[in-house]
């Protein structure tokens, strides 16, 4: 099963992909996080999208398509992926559906996980993750069990990124309205689109994914 995560930023595609991940056996597959793996290395990729990043408008259609292009022939991905954060344009939209057709996959549908803007700002600016693992944490929704201490690993390192602060979310939400939301039609057209509700709490969002998910399977 192959499928898209769509929704602004902030609106939990990071937190869902990982809780789906395991259970369907599927691949998350975040270009953020390929992209900030790339700004870390210091490849001349994230030194081309550092800048474009910290100001929270899109990285080029051509650098995110070949991240993807080449992460869909590794092997871990046969059996499926969960797209998240691609594709964010209409051009990126066709280019994926034009690559799972050369590699004889297959995009099952797309998930628009609906957040109204007046939560995200909240959403961003209190999320933090693991220095060592990675795992997602925020300040009011979703706290550690033992404080200062992830659960997922024990560290007790924690890391907030660059383009989490209250200027950067609003040039995010205008990208976002203005480049991908034109992506909600693109698969509805198609019949390939399904919404969640991304407003409730992280675990009931997750039963309503895992709803659709389980229609499928
Ligand atoms: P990316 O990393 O994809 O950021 P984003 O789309 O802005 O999305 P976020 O990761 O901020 O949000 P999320 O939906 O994953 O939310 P999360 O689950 O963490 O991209 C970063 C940048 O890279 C872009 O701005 C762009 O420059 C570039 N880029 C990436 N992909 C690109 C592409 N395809 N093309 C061009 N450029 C690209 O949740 C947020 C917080 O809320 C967490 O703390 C979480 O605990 C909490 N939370 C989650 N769900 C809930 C809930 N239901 N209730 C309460 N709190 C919740
Ligand atoms: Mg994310």
């Amino acid at each position: 099963m192959n499928l898209v995560l769509l929704g602004p930023p902030g609106g939990g595609k990071g937190t869902q992909a990982k809780r789906l991940q395991d259970k369907y056996g599927l691949i998350q597959l975040s270009t953020g996080d390929m992209l900030r793996a790339a700004v870390a290395s210091g490849s001349e990729v994230g030194k081309k999208a550092k800048a474009v990043m910290d100001a929270g408008q899109l990285v080029s259609d051509e650098i995110v398509i070949a991240i993807i292009d080449e992460r869909l022939d590794q092997p871990d991905v046969a059996k499926g992926a969960i797209f998240d954060g691609f594709p964010r344009t209409v051009a990126q939209a066709e280019a994926l559906d034009a690559m799972m057709a050369k590699k004889g996959k297959k995009l099952d549908f797309a998930i628009e996980i609906r957040v109204p803007d007046a939560y995200i700002v909240e959403r961003i600016t209190g999320r933090y993750t693991c220095a060592k693992c990675g795992a997602g944490y925020h300040d009011k929704f979703q706290l550690p069990k033992v404080a200062g201490q992830c659960d997922s690993c024990g560290g007790t390192e924690f890391a907030r990124r660059p383009d989490d602060n209250v200027d950067t979310v609003t040039k995010r939400l205008d990208a976002y309205h203005a480049q991908t939301a034109p992506l909600l039609p693109y698969y509805d057209k198609k019949g390939s689109l399904k919404l969640v509700d991304g407003t409730l709490d992280i675990a009931d969002v997750t039963k309503a994914l895992e709803g659709i998910l389980d229609a499928v399977k």
